[in-house]
């Protein structure tokens, strides 16, 4: 895999520009730059988690220690779903209002097999020197009411731009294949009923997100017979 992200694609956005006086589409035009290069931030960020994330990966896979992870992936948020998150929290339309509390728009996914190795990969990240942990929520220790688990974190980490350097915050899910593939149905579901899911299919949902932790803990047991070693996390 490749640490590059797709940049922010705004081009349709010119489309709106039609039918404006000069001023004010030279307005919109500085305005769009900016709002481009702010995603572009967010896009350095996750280059350079993913990078991280990669190297850790090939080193890992290099020792004796066996290899954490099995799937790094990330998305950009869009500018829609960034302007929907806008008007859904109330956040003020500033760049610094919008960095400040929409902590999402850089997201990288790490899917490990085993729970330990899903602490194993945060601890390493996180202890890097120039990675910040600025909030962690740990939906593995305490699952959500719908099932729902992973462990998240917001991170801070450097970029070094042309003209200086600046922190970007990049949200960071760890989770096991069990946890991904119980995610992906849910939200599957969850948007195929609008949110409006029937009662059975929560319930049911519910029951498979407890069968995915009896799995990941009997899985994490045989690893650790076969193993040995540090197991951390374990029900
Ligand atoms: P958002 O406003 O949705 O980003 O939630 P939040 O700011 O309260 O953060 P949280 O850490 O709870 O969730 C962030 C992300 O985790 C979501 O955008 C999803 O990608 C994922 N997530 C959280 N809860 C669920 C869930 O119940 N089901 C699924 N499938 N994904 C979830
Ligand atoms: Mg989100």
């Amino acid at each position: 895999m490749t640490p590059t992200t797709p940049g922010p694609d705004l081009d349709s956005a010119a489309a709106a520009f039609d039918g404006v006086d000069d001023q004010s589409l030279q307005a919109l035009r500085t305005l769009q730059d900016e709002f481009v290069r702010f995603l572009q931030r967010y896009k350095f960020g996750i280059d350079e988690i993913v990078t991280k994330l990669s190297i850790l990966r090939e080193d890992f896979a290099a020792s004796d220690r066996g290899n954490p992870i099995e799937h790094i992936s990330s998305r950009l948020k869009s500018a829609d779903s960034i302007v929907e998150k806008i008007q859904r929290k109330g956040v003020e339309p500033t760049f610094d209002a919008i960095r400040e509390q929409i902590t999402d728009i850089a997201g990288v996914r790490v899917t490990c097999s085993f729970v330990s190795d899903v602490y194993r990969v945060f601890d390493v990240l996180t202890s890097q020197s120039d990675v910040r942990v600025v909030r962690v929520k740990d939906y593995i220790a305490e699952p959500k009411a719908n099932g729902y688990q992973s462990l998240h974190a917001i991170i801070e980490v450097p970029i070094f731009l042309s003209d200086g350097i600046v922190p970007v915050l990049v949200e960071v899910q760890f989770r096991t294949i069990a946890m991904d593939f119980w995610a992906s149905l849910e939200h599957k579901i969850y948007y195929k009923y609008d949110a409006q899911v029937p009662a059975e299919l929560l319930d049911g949902l519910k029951q498979a997100a407890v069968t995915a932790a009896q799995l990941d803990a009997d899985m994490e047991r045989l690893h650790h017979e076969v193993h040995g070693g540090e197991a951390v996390h374990l029900s």
